[in-house]
């Protein structure tokens, strides 16, 4: 039998919502915009080979990231439930509702590693804002790369404040999502948004007026072929996954509060143009920066707290407030992203505990808290005194990496491709694209194609490929 009997399911709704359509986008693309924008897709860019590496991720983002973005809007549009609720209603006493419980199960392990890089970040937004991290200039040519790496390893392994930055991080979410979805969620994303918006544009600009940009520009839109190895392939599926936060259920949740009215396909486009522009534009500020002081595009994931610093530093020396502007907006930037990224990622946990317990919001939020706090610290310790404690040979912080973006992200995404493509009731998926059929959605045929084969097979082989070695 089909799933989903769409009257029924959208009478109910005692629930937050959404006030405004720019809201939606905003929330949203919130969400998407994150450090894996401005953090990892760099960092991987600088791995991968450039521009080869980023047409690899333009096609994964439209042919199945995209769609599995869209079954996560009409999965949620239509339950008006959390990840696992919304399951239970559209397929009762089905096993599709494993999909849900490993959203949240996700939900958990994303908020805890990633506030600790959250906490990195506001690390630095602080010692910038005091005009500390130019404290470190050692040298005549004020290039020592290995000062910075010090002081990052030395600050990581710390055992005590990057968890009291972890904390004050996660605080801060937890105050945005304890307000629910108008007061809280739609008002902070309409706050911050624009701000970060605005904030890349500037930098940008910037950047690209520094002396030795045109070898950055070059890098990031000439592509170099010979770099695509088959793990860069698999890197770019992962990294357009965590960048769009499909997988998880988080776009089930949000979509949840959607009003009737909202268009799902517009939207998820929407969100997928602001979230790539976001993601190569962050590249724009990052590689002229880097190429200018001569410093290897591949540097990892300490490209911002170790590389950057340095191209600052250098700034610093000759323009001191340039330098010092440069450096402060662009931490704000990273801290105002990964904020936006954090509250979905809590509100996946939230929004389940107090529909599931029947909990106040409020309440909810401060179990989930607590437990990311627990978590993270977790994570945080593994970089330090936690350094040999290791689960299936690998520390906190990389085990639930690797949980969530390798396994949980991918089989959720697929799981949702199917449980949309093929179980639930074509009518009802029909009438979620087309807003109960007052639109016509030209697009609908290859959309279905999209979200029916496209998708899950592709998402199928290249979890295969990547599974597959790692018990060989
Ligand atoms: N998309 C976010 C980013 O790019 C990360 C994220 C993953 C958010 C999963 C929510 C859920 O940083």
């Amino acid at each position: 039998m089909k799933g989903g009997n769409y009257e029924l399911i959208t009478m109910d709704s005692n629930r937050g919502s959404f006030g405004s359509q720019l809201g939606v986008i905003l929330a949203s693309a919130g969400s998407a915009v994150g450090l894996g924008n401005i953090w990892r897709f760099p960092t991987e860019v600088g791995r991968g080979g450039g521009a080869a590496f980023i047409l690899i991720y333009l096609g994964f983002i439209l042919l199945l990231a995209m769609p599995v973005m869209l079954c996560e809007f009409i999965i949620g549009h239509s339950a008006r439930s959390n990840a696992i609720g919304a399951f239970q209603k559209l397929s009762p006493g089905k096993p599709w509702v494993v999909a849900g419980i490993m959203g949240v199960l996700g939900g958990f392990l994303v908020l805890s590693f990633y506030s600790v890089v959250a906490g990195w970040t506001l690390h630095y937004t602080v010692q910038s804002a005091l005009g500390q991290l130019q404290g470190l200039q050692t040298t005549d040519n004020g290039l020592q790369a290995t000062d910075y790496g010090l002081s990052f390893n030395a600050f990581v392994s710390d055992p005590w404040q990057p968890i009291l930055y972890l904390a004050v991080f996660l605080l801060l979410t937890h105050f945005v999502v304890a307000r629910g979805i108008q007061h809280g969620i739609e008002r902070y994303s309409k706050l911050m948004m624009p701000m970060l918006l605005a904030i890349i544009v500037f930098l940008m600009g910037f950047s690209l007026t520094m002396p030795g940009a045109a070898e950055g520009v070059r890098f990031l839109l000439q592509p170099d072929l010979n770099e695509v190895t088959p793990e860069v392939v698999l890197g770019a599926m992962g990294q357009a996954f965590f960048s769009l936060s499909v997988g998880l259920g988080c776009l089930v949740t949000y979509s949840s509060y959607f009003s009737k009215e909202t268009r799902l396909v517009k939207s998820a486009m929407n969100v997928c143009i602001i979230d790539t522009m976001v993601a190569v534009l962050s590249g724009l500020i990052i590689f002229p920066t880097v190429f200018r002081v001569g410093i290897a595009p591949d540097a990892g994931p300490g490209l911002v707290f170790i590389t950057l610093p340095n191209v600052f530093n250098l700034t610093f020396s000759e323009m001191p407030i340039v330098g010092y502007v440069f450096a402060l907006l662009f931490y704000v930037l990273l801290l105002l992203a990964a904020l936006t990224s954090s509250i979905s990622m809590h509100e996946i946990c939230t929004a389940f505990i107090s529909e599931h317990f029947q909990a106040e919001r409020r309440r909810a939020a401060v179990v989930v808290t607590f437990i990311c706090l627990l978590l993270g610290a977790c994570c945080s310790l593994s970089f330090g005194p936690w350094q040999e404690v290791t689960v299936f040979g690998r520390g906190f912080f990389d085990l639930f990496d690797f949980t969530v973006t390798k396994f949980l992200m991918p089989l959720g995404g697929l799981l949702m491709t199917l449980f949309v493509g093929w179980y639930l009731d074509r009518k009802l998926v029909e009438r979620e694209l087309t807003n109960g059929g007052t639109l016509s959605v030209r697009l609908m045929r290859p959309l279905l194609i999209l979200i029916r084969w496209v998708a899950p097979i592709g998402i199928l082989v290249i979890f295969l490929n990547e599974i597959i070695p790692l018990f060989m």
